[in-house]
């Protein structure tokens, strides 16, 4: 039994950090372990704009600590409006890494996403041009399609036909939930990759409902049955370029996740690569999981692997219950608090 692992330092492709004093409490985990990570876009108000994104990663550099190398990789929120000018601006000038579609109210503030695909065709074709990637909540939110299949249904009636449309134009389907979309993204690969969560991973529906109702494994897309976990992690443990690490942490205030309409989105990055690793370990695939940590999502973005290297240990903790956040009343509770997980990252 392997008991210790090193990895070139891994990146993140699907973090949502907030901002202010959200921002200062949660960017720390990210920065310790992963060396960039795909900024998301859903601030109130969204960030849409060039000017936005340099506004934004300014303040999020400001909450690094000190002497931290992490770089951020900032996003642009596609809406009906979007212009394509604005898109090619910040990606020649090194702003934008990627656009982000969310369709309109599909999740945690995403009431400014996209409503009419036809409007954003243009900004696609010249997406596709430039060479800049499309990142997806791949989710239909026709309120005729039941929540479970609403990923499905977007491989079919969005993702499938622009792939075709849209040759050269590359598409990460985040977070992906299901079998379907495992099976529809190994066929569609290079042309498209995935992220995959740790919680998709670890979590089926039962556990989420099954002995009452835990708002803390409430996330977009929700988690499905025990056959999906088990696609995801056949497909993150095979080594596939297509697939690789998305934490989608996504930290919200308490008062938000008890709400009577509770927000999705739980707060990972504490314990991501730890639990990530975990996953790998019990599948036997520890040989893999440098792909999926740290190669398999450069290359789909065409970047370079880190070059620098973390090393894990099997070694037990207890993961905190919280964290606090500055200002009266806001604390984040932190996924799998209060339980010992099996490996720590020791350098
Ligand atoms: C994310 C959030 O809170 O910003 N929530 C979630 O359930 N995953 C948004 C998202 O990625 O869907
Ligand atoms: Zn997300």
């Amino acid at each position: 039994m392997t008991d210790r692992i090193t990895l070139r330092k891994p990146d993140d492709w699907h973090l949502h950090v907030r901002d202010g004093a959200m921002l200062k409490a949660s960017l720390p985990f990210t920065a310790r372990n992963f060396g960039r990570a795909i900024i998301m876009p859903n601030l109130l108000p969204p960030v849409m704009t060039v000017k936005d994104a340099i506004g934004y990663r300014e303040r999020i550099e400001r909450a690094l600590p000190d002497g931290s190398t992490f770089e951020p990789l900032m996003t642009c929120y596609l809406h009906d409006l979007t212009d394509p000018d604005e898109v090619e601006a910040g990606f020649r000038n090194g702003v934008f890494t990627a656009v982000k579609l969310y369709p309109a109210n599909a999740t945690t503030n995403s009431a400014a996403g996209v409503t009419d695909y036809a409007k954003i065709r243009p900004v696609l074709a010249r997406m596709e041009k430039i060479g800049i990637p499309l990142l997806m909540h791949g989710e239909e939110v026709d309120p005729e399609v039941d929540v479970f299949d609403r990923e499905a249904v977007w491989i079919e009636r969005r993702l499938r036909p622009w792939a075709k449309d849209f040759p050269g134009l590359k598409f990460v389907l985040e977070h992906i939930s299901s079998k379907i979309g495992v099976d529809y993204v190994r066929s569609a690969a290079p042309q498209v990759g995935a992220t995959i969560t740790p919680y998709h991973l670890t979590h089926n529906r039962t556990d989420w409902l099954g002995w009452g109702n835990r708002p803390y494994l409430y996330c977009m897309p929700v988690i499905k049955t025990e056959a999906d976990r088990l696609a995801l992690v056949e497909a993150a443990t095979s080594g596939d370029a297509c697939f690789f690490l998305g934490t989608d942490s996504a930290p919200h205030p308490v008062a938000r996740k008890l709400a009577v309409v509770g927000s999705a989105g739980l707060f990972n990055s504490p314990v991501a690569i730890e639990q990530y690793t975990r996953v790998f370990a019990d599948a036997d695939a520890l040989d893999k999981l440098e792909a999926f940590t740290s190669l398999n999502g450069p290359r789909h973005y065409g970047l370079q692997p880190n070059t620098a290297t973390i090393t894990l240990e099997r070694s037990p903790w207890t993961v905190p219950e919280q964290i606090d956040i500055d200002g009266p009343d806001e604390r984040a509770l932190i996924y799998r608090g209060g339980e010992q997980i099996e490996w720590r990252v020791v350098s």
